[in-house]
This record gives C-alpha cells, sequence and structure tokens, in this order.
C-alpha cells in the first residue's frame, strides 16, 4: 500500500511507523530494479538538493548525489567551512534562506539539535545523513540488505556489537523494534545504549514483537543470530577516546571464532563501513604502531568471507537514500 510520505523529514525512524518503514524499502527495491533494468524515471527532474556536510563522508554523500543524477536532481555539496551555517549566521536563519532556494536538504554533522532546526525552519523536506545521535538511512540500507538475503526481517534475529550506545547502535535499535526483529546490543556494560532509549524501544517492540536485549556476554549474545553487525570502536568527533575504547571493546571483535558462536553457518556479517580491518589506511597504521592491532571492530578474515554482504550494503546506500528522496519530495 503505498503512503504519502510527501514533505516529510527523515530525522530519525522513531518518527516513522512500521508500515511507513515497510514502504519504503518497498520502493527501494522497485527503484533498484528501475535502476538494473534502466527503466527508471525521472521522478525528480528540477529538484534542487543541499547536501551539507560537517564530518566526511564516502557513502551517504556519493549516494545522494548519484541517486539525485539518476532522478534527474541537482545535488550542491555544501562542505565544512563552506557555509556560515551556525558561525556567522544562526542554523534557524541558515535553514530559512536554504529553504527558500533548495527543494529538500540533507544533513551530516554533530548535534542532532541542528538537524532539528534546520527541518523545524526550512520549510522543505530536511534528511538526517548521521549525527551524533542517529544515522537512520543507512538502517534503511541494512535493512534492504537483511531482505535481499534472508527473504524477510520480521523474527530475524540480530546482534550488533560493539560501541552499543552510537549512532548506529542506536538507530538500528529504533527500526529492529520497529519492523519486528530480535534485536541485541553486545557490548560491555559501560557502552550500553541509554536507559531512555531502551525503554521507548522495548515499548516499540510490545506493539510489533520485536524483541530488544542489551547484554555483555557475547556467547549468549550472539547465539542464534541470522546476522551480526559491527560499527567502528571510535566514532566521529570521539578520536580522544581510542586508547579507552580499545581497552573496553577488544574482546568484543567480529572474528571467526563469533561467527561460529552464532551457530549459523549462513549467518550474514554487516558493517555501515568504514572499517578498519587491515591496516592500509593512514589511521590503521597509526593504531597498529601505538597499539599493536591490526584490526580493530571486525578480522580481515570475517570481513571478506562469505558471510559478508558489506558491499551490497553500501550499493544499498543509494537506492534506500533515493527512495526517500522520491517519496518525501
Ligand atoms: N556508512 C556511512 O555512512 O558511510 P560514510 O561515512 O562514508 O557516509
Ligand atoms: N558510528 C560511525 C558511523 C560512520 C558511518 C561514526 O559516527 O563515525
Amino acid at each position: 500500500m503505498p503512503f504519502n510520505l510527501k514533505g516529510r523529514s527523515f530525522l530519525t525512524l522513531k518518527d516513522y511507523t512500521p508500515q511507513e518503514i515497510d514502504y519504503l524499502l518497498k520502493l527501494s527495491e522497485e527503484l533498484k530494479k528501475a535502476k538494473y533494468t534502466g527503466t527508471e524515471a525521472k521522478l525528480l527532474q528540477g529538484k534542487n538538493i543541499a547536501l551539507i556536510f560537517e564530518k566526511p563522508s564516502t557513502r551517504t554523500r556519493c549516494a545522494f548525489i548519484v541517486a539525485c543524477n539518476d532522478q534527474g536532481a541537482h545535488a550542491e555539496y555544501l562542505g565544512k567551512g563552506d557555509i556560515q551555517l551556525g558561525k556567522k549566521e544562526s542554523v534557524e536563519d541558515t535553514a530559512k534562506v536554504l529553504g527558500r532556494m533548495f527543494d529538500g536538504i540533507q544533513f551530516r554533522g554533530f548535534k542532532h539539535q541542528t538537524v532539528e532546526l534546520l527541518a523545524q525552519h526550512s520549510g522543505v523536506p530536511v534528511w538526517n545523513g548521521l549525527t551524533d545521535l542517529y544515522h537512520p538511512t543507512q538502517v534503511l540500507a541494512d535493512f534492504l540488505t537483511i531482505k535481499e538475503y534472508k527473504g524477510h526481517l520480521r523474527g530475524i534475529s540480530l546482534a550488533y556489537v560493539g560501541d552499543g550506545r552510537n549512532n548506529v547502535a542506536n538507530s538500528l535499535m529504533i527500526g529492529s523494534a520497529k519492523v519486528g526483529i530480535d534485536f541485541r546490543i553486545v557490548s560491555p556494560k559501560e557502552l550500553f545504549p541509554s536507559d531512555e532509549l531502551v525503554s521507548y524501544c522495548r515499548g516499540v517492540a510490545e506493539e510489533t514483537g520485536a524483541s530488544i536485549t542489551i547484554i555483555d556476554d557475547i556467547k549468549s549474545g550472539v547465539k542464534g543470530c541470522h546476522a551480526l553487525y559491527t560499527d567502528v570502536w571510535v566514532s566521529m568527533g570521539e578520536e580522544a577516546y581510542f586508547e579507552e575504547r580499545i581497552k573496553q571493546l577488544k574482546d568484543y571483535q567480529v572474528n571467526m571464532e563469533m561467527i561460529k558462536m552464532t551457530g549459523k553457518d549462513d549467518c550474514i556479517f554487516l558493517h555501515c563501513l568504514p572499517s578498519f580491518h587491515d591496516t592500509n589506511t593512514t589511521v590503521g597504521q597509526e593504531i597498529y604502531e601505538k597499539y599493536g592491532l591490526k584490526e580493530m571492530e571486525v578480522t580481515d578474515e570475517v570481513f571478506r568471507s562469505k558471510h559478508s554482504v558489506v558491499f551490497d550494503e553500501a550499493e544499498n546506500r543509494v537506492h534506500t537514500i533515493k527512495a526517500v528522496m522520491v517519496a518525501t519530495l
């Protein structure tokens, strides 16, 4: 059943019903098929889209740009230092100006409040491309990928292992509660998500048949899981905590032993990326020299194994972000 989401912003999955999330995933599937078969209609012809980035990005930025190009829209990248946003002009005034010129605004940055202010004052749909608190467009791509491999979401057991209170973990927990997933956060107690968010998600889960488990024991946390998910141990903006996080999370690395603990040979491995699974990055090399770690949140073996679906997941950022724009513009 189609839903009219025109004019809506997409700041957190909290604002979307299970039916609306299902609709966005189905629309993503249709748009993906249309792109593959060369039958894509340019539904966003003539639209102007602002892409504000306070933090760096490969996937989110490229997904918005490619989705705009595919649909006939024009995307304008507004990077850190390109616009005044909060420095010499308030977020409110910037939102009012951008809303007079653009049909939609993507924001990636630090404070979640900034994306809320943009949505409140711009008068056009605003999409959250990651804040310190949430990363909702990522979760749509994650769910599309799980659907493609497992056929459905309801009843899937999914464990997120690692920094259990970061933006990806928060959004994955909200999304899972909405779509009926048996969701577990497996992390040390110090990195458990906030009680407030857990109780919100458990409230949603009561309605949808999902379950939300927050646990520090790895063995029981991952047992029976159809999918394991991890993210970096240190998110953008938290670089001062590298040493502390390594100590807290070294036992929570996703490795082959952990995949075996699921008891499912066809368990899939997801990661929003970018990932530290080798030393082929400058930061990875620095971590190796400083702490002697060649791999962090996931081993290179798992990352490159038959379990890993991370590049399907990355591609699905385009199809799902496109669906969000097509549905809301
Ligand atoms: N997963 C994700 O958001 O990647 P980028 O930081 O490259 O956008
Ligand atoms: N938690 C990570 C996600 C990157 C896509 C970060 O915020 O850096």
